[in-house]
């Protein structure tokens, strides 16, 4: 693997994961919630979080979505779903929980495609912002931290599948 940096460490991340949690928990008091964590890259930043939240009407849920070719550092443009959520999301609290608001191409699309199922609300939580790369007029209700454009590896992020394992957020030189 090329050279890996930290740009966000495993107690930064686990700081502001707390304080995420508690945004949430403050924004929906003790109604139930669905987490709707978004694999592969989402799946370290939605247990953390969800784990912090303090109350216990809270259901995890899990979509699929791919855009990225093999080899590749950027989207294809084109999102495709390879799991669709198991719970019924009509007139609940939904939460998409992503890793990464880049072009905005992905979340618009998964935003497009539950809205169309009518829950209650629709949220979106973020780990990181990538704000000056943004292509589709999305903004995302909670976002962990504002990054500059660097691509990202660990805390669930991968290149070609790898590296989602290192407990920090890392960047490729
Ligand atoms: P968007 O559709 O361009 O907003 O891209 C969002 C998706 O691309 C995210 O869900 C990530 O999976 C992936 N992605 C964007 N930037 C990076 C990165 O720096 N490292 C790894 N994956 C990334
Ligand atoms: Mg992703």
């Amino acid at each position: 693997m090329e050279n890996i940096k930290v740009l966000i460490s495993e107690e930064d991340l686990n700081k502001r994961v707390k304080e995420v949690a508690k945004e949430i928990e403050r924004d929906y008091k003790d109604e139930e919630i669905i987490l709707m964590c978004i694999l592969k890259g989402a799946s370290y930043f939605t247990m953390d979080l969800s784990k912090n939240i303090s109350h216990s009407n809270v259901i995890l849920d899990f979509m699929k979505v791919h855009s990225y070719g093999k080899n590749s550092k950027e989207t294809s443009g084109k999102v495709n779903i390879d799991l669709i959520p198991s719970e019924e999301l009509e007139g609940k609290n939904v939460i998409i929980v992503e890793d990464i608001l880049d072009s905005g191409i992905t979340l618009n699309c998964l935003y497009d495609y539950i809205k169309d199922m009518n829950p209650k609300s629709l949220k979106i939580c973020v780990l990181l912002d990538k704000k000056e790369r943004r292509i589709k007029d999305i903004e995302a209700d909670y976002v962990g931290f504002e990054i500059e454009n660097k691509f990202i590896v660990g805390y669930g992020m991968d290149y070609n599948e790898k590296c989602r394992n290192l407990p920090y957020v890392g960047y490729v030189e």
